[in-house]
């Protein structure tokens, strides 16, 4: 039995086929990111025309690469939210009028549900109950899951995501849009040690994060440099991430001690981050824990992780209806289990 799982919240188009026995059988995906690069950033309406003209291509690659034809599809999954409203309707739209014709259901999925699903995508799965640090372009989220697609919200930004934090960051010393995979580059050659920047909310007992403080740090130091001289900004960009890898780390230390938890799922693009993911598994290490992530390219926006976490749902019995329904904002607590 065979899903579609279609992702067009933001700037990739992703769809891919998963199997209930076979796993995932095929995943193909069209970035944005040259055609929004010029503008700095995300443009919605150009986003949305983008996803209309991939749709239909990338659905016949992804069914022809699973050697399937659409008759042997049991439902379509789509990302209903949250995400740019003009970006999620293509999406919603064009699988709702594929699941009518095809007559199967059309599965809502929740796009950070699917984040956090996307390690289940790997050999080695966790298993219940663990911490998941969600780390993405609009959310920073500390979840704990006890039981099976219910989340329960432990701690979240008061202000800037972490994938904001970065692409500000990078914006502020020349990296051109996304920011984050640059500023990790120009972060390698960099010293860690060498701009001593706030690790914001550390000394607090909450499990919230904050990270414009951190970023208006970084301003001032960019300011204090001689006028075009970008000496110090591999320096700048390592110190930054290692504030930001602080935070996240303590903050889970914490979070893991509060559920007496041995198990730590990271998701979100921010995850794919090299010196996230050592600081985080080092933790793990000490703690005598797992962690888990996903692959890098299922880090960030994939239709492989909508397909999964829409086969969870569909297996559940959760179908939507045909109606085009999309959830610009949607809060994880609000799904129901599994
Ligand atoms: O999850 P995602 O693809 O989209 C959202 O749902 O938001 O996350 C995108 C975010 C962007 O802010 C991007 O700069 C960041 O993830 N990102 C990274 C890295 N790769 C992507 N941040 C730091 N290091 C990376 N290697
Ligand atoms: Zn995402």
């Amino acid at each position: 039995m065979y899903i579609l799982g279609i992702e067009s919240s933001c700037d990739e188009t992703g769809v891919a086929v998963y199997g209930r026995d076979p796993g995932l059988v095929s995943h193909v995906l069209h970035t944005q990111i040259p055609m929004h690069a010029e503008y700095g950033g995300v443009v919605p309406e150009l986003a949305s025309r983008d996803h209309i003209k991939r749709l239909v291509p990338l659905t016949r690659l992804a069914l022809e690469q699973a050697g399937i034809g659409q008759q042997d599809l049991a439902a379509v999954c789509y990302t209903a939210g949250p995400g740019l409203i003009g970006a999620l309707l293509t999406g919603a739209m064009y699988a709702g009028a594929l699941a009518y014709a095809l007559k199967i259901p059309a599965v809502p999925v929740h796009h950070m549900e699917a984040h956090l699903l996307a390690p289940m995508l790997e050999k080695v799965k966790p298993s219940l109950p663990y911490v998941a640090l969600l780390i993405s372009g609009g959310h920073t989220l500390l979840i704990l899951v006890e039981n099976p697609g219910e989340y329960q919200v432990l701690g979240q930004s008061v202000d800037d995501a972490v994938g904001e934090a970065f692409d500000k960051t990078a914006k502020l010393l020349g990296i051109p849009y996304p920011g984050g995979p640059g500023l990790e580059k120009l972060a390698l050659q960099g010293d860690a040690a060498a701009f001593n920047f706030p690790r914001p909310m550390l000394h607090s007992k909450e499990l919230d994060f904050s990270f414009a403080g951190l970023k208006t740090a970084v301003l001032l130091a960019i300011e204090a440099q001689p006028e075009g001289d970008s000496s110090r900004y591999a320096d700048i960009a390592r110190s930054f991430t290692q504030a930001v890898t602080d935070t996240l780390t303590h903050k889970c230390r914490a979070a893991l001690k509060r559920c007496h938890c041995h198990n730590l799922v990271v998701a979100g693009g921010v995850s794919a981050n090299s010196m996230i993911r050592e600081s985080l598994s080092a933790l793990m290490t000490e703690v005598g824990g797992r962690v888990f992530f996903a692959r890098r390219e299922f880090c960030t926006d994939n239709g492989a992780m909508v397909a999964y976490a829409g086969m969870q749902r569909f297996l559940s019995g959760q179908c939507g209806t045909y109606a085009v329904k999309v959830h610009p904002r949607w809060s994880l607590s609000d799904l129901p289990g599994l």
